[in-house]
């Protein structure tokens, strides 16, 4: 787990080094990830699953070149959603066939260059994707292999905008109507595609384990249907992401050994009641490897009590590096870490410093009442789906990552410059 504690002036040190160095060193706000952190939960996925089974990173979730290669080291694979998620992967030297490329629509360009590459999968979405991953592989002259993403009609009890396989959203072919057989039906025909198994992800930041069950039961039995129908039996399920981490104490995440063991036993029973060869298993964790191995570390600017309500503290961060709670209503913790205070707790919200109100980085928080003007706060659990979702609201420069490592810390992806900014204007 992150090694995060306090040293004798009582400022809090991750991974050996004190937070206000790390401020003094880098500025703020800034993403700090502890790599040991990291690299303990890739291999935890890696070894929960075991040699017949393949994860996947979920590149979305937060991908940068020093990711990509403690991935490789740590055996696990990466799954890219874009042209550029496809070329970080490619250019940290994750070989291609460790690569799966996802999207609802992914462009020709795209495609083209996943191909070329020699991806390991290409995940379909839609009939129109069918046919044109099959005339691209064909036109260089390759067979790709390709997985078809399933929507299996599991209500995940998550956010709407996070949750994948209802049927009224626009990812994977349903399984109903027998719109997932027909293209099951179309790319065994096509020559450019090998068809080697069916996809389904069914959401994110998830706790229960019954709906992957019946989406695993959903799935095997399509793979029934397969064989039934065409004699062939698909050799890999890849059953998508979505493991929920603790955003605050409240939540109670699975353990992957808990996830893999789970999983493996319900896809090996149904396959041996349908007396089917049990498939080599995927899975794509993000969230629950790189969120909880990051903090964003924000400096304290204005305080603002307002009489009978809360007290509003102002970072110098805010919805640009962490949009979460604006679009999700996402709940966050926050704590003072540059000194101890005995001061009582006082009901706070820390919002960032956007030109609008719905700019909250925590809604409900409980800091010391004395909490100052240059204090360091760190807001834990921002390692998924705020670097890789963080903008230029404002024209605000997106933060550094910095990693710490065995008391020594360096930017994985530095702090953006104004100069960054004005590249891009060339009016
Ligand atoms: N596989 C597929 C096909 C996915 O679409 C996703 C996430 C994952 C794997 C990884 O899911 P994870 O294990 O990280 O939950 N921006 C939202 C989350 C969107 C997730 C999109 N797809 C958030 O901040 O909560």
């Amino acid at each position: 787990a992150q090694t995060v504690t306090r040293d004798a002036d009582g400022v809090v040190t991750v991974g050996g080094i004190p937070v206000t160095r790390l401020a003094e060193e880098f500025g703020t706000p800034a993403y700090v990830l502890d790599e040991a952190d990291f690299r303990a939960r890739a291999r935890a996925w890696r070894t929960a699953f075991g040699q017949d089974a393949d994860v996947f990173y979920a590149g979305k979730a937060f991908l940068s070149r020093a990711v990509v290669r403690w991935l490789h080291e740590e055996g696990l694979n990466v799954d890219v959603c874009s042209g550029g998620e496809l070329a970080t992967a490619l250019s940290a030297g994750m070989p291609a066939e460790r690569i799966a490329f996802h999207g609802n629509n992914k462009s020709v360009d795209e495609i083209t260059r996943a191909v070329e590459a020699g991806v390991g999968h290409i995940v379909l979405d839609s009939f129109q994707e069918i046919v044109r991953v099959a005339h691209i592989a064909q036109g260089l002259g390759k067979r790709q292999k390709v997985l078809i993403r399933i929507t299996v009609g599991v209500e995940a009890h998550t956010h709407e905008f996070i949750a994948t396989a209802h049927e009224d959203q626009k990812f994977g072919i349903p399984l109903a109507g027998g719109q997932a057989a027909e293209a099951v039906r179309r790319a065994l025909q096509l020559d450019g595609l090998e068809l080697v198994g069916i996809h389904s992800h069914i959401g994110s930041q998830i706790f229960d384990m019954s709906g992957f069950e019946v989406a695993a039961h959903r799935v095997v039995s399509l793979l029934k249907d397969v064989r039934d129908e065409h004699g062939v039996e698909l050799p890999e399920i890849d059953l998508g992401g979505g493991l929920g981490i603790a955003y605050t104490s409240d939540d109670d995440p699975r353990e992957p050994h808990e996830i893999a063991k789970s999983l493996t036993e319900i896809v090996t029973r149904e396959c041996e009641a349908a007396k089917l060869r049990t498939p080599r298993i995927s899975v794509e964790p993000g969230r629950a490897i790189v969120g909880p191995t990051a903090f964003t570390l924000y400096e304290v600017g204005t305080i603002k009590p307002l009489d009978g309500l809360r007290t509003y503290v102002s970072v110098d961060g805010g919805m640009s590096d962490n949009i979460r709670t604006a679009l999700y209503d996402a709940e966050y913790s926050v704590a003072l870490v540059s000194r101890t205070s005995d001061a009582a707790p006082m009901l706070a919200r820390v919002v960032g410093k956007h030109c609008e109100s719905g700019d909250i980085v925590v809604k409900d928080a409980f800091l010391p009442a004395d909490v100052a003007p240059g204090d360091l706060v760190a807001v834990p659990a921002t390692g998924a789906y705020c670097r890789s979702m963080a903008s230029n609201y404002n024209h605000v420069l997106r933060p550094p990552v910095v990693a710490v490592q065995g008391g020594e810390a360096r930017a994985i992806v530095r702090r953006e410059t104004e100069e960054d900014l004005l590249r891009l204007d060339v009016g």
